[in-house]
């Protein structure tokens, strides 16, 4: 069983509401997840738990404000962690262009550049095909799981 945690980023609640719902779901199923809902720094550095971001896009492509501090400090700073282990879920709405889903790609480039490792590829959940984030999140995460 997996410890995990999970950096959430939300304007609206519909991020928030997606990584409350996951750690209910497979937290009966025996994983360990922590929400953290204004994640500090030290909630990453202080352990080797795998990573996932939670978050949607606000503004022109850009981290909410509760994940802000957190992400500003990650790419100032870069806490070197090799190989761990990070995963990325993304809300956003198509109809914003070339800014959709700009949050989640901020976000992997700053753990990139910690030389942390990506498992599976980004979930974009689009505001414009699903009003329920956390039913298409949820089959994703299973996956993911498998994959750490
Ligand atoms: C003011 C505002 C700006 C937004 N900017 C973007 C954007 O640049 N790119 C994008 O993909 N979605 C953008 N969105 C859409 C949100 O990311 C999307 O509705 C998401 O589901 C909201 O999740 P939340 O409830 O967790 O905040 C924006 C929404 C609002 C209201």
């Amino acid at each position: 069983m997996a410890s995990i945690r999970i950096l959430v980023g939300s304007v609206y609640g519909g991020a928030l509401l997606t990584a409350r719902a996951l750690k209910k779901n497979l937290g009966q199923e025996g994983h360990q997840i922590i929400v953290l809902e204004n994640p500090e720094l030290e909630d990453v550095t202080g352990n080797d738990d795998p990573i996932l971001v939670c978050t949607s896009t606000t503004g022109q492509g850009e981290v909410p404000p509760n994940l802000l501090p957190f992400y500003v400090r990650l790419r100032d700073e870069l806490p070197q962690q090799p190989g761990r282990p990070f995963g990325v879920i993304v809300l956003g709405d198509s109809s914003y262009g070339d800014t959709f889903c700009g949050a989640g790609e901020l976000m992997e480039e700053a753990f990139y550049e910690t030389s942390a490792q990506k498992v599976g590829d980004t979930l974009r959940i689009d505001a414009l095909e699903t009003t329920d984030p956390e039913i298409e999140a949820e089959p994703w995460v299973r996956q993911w799981l498998d994959q750490l």
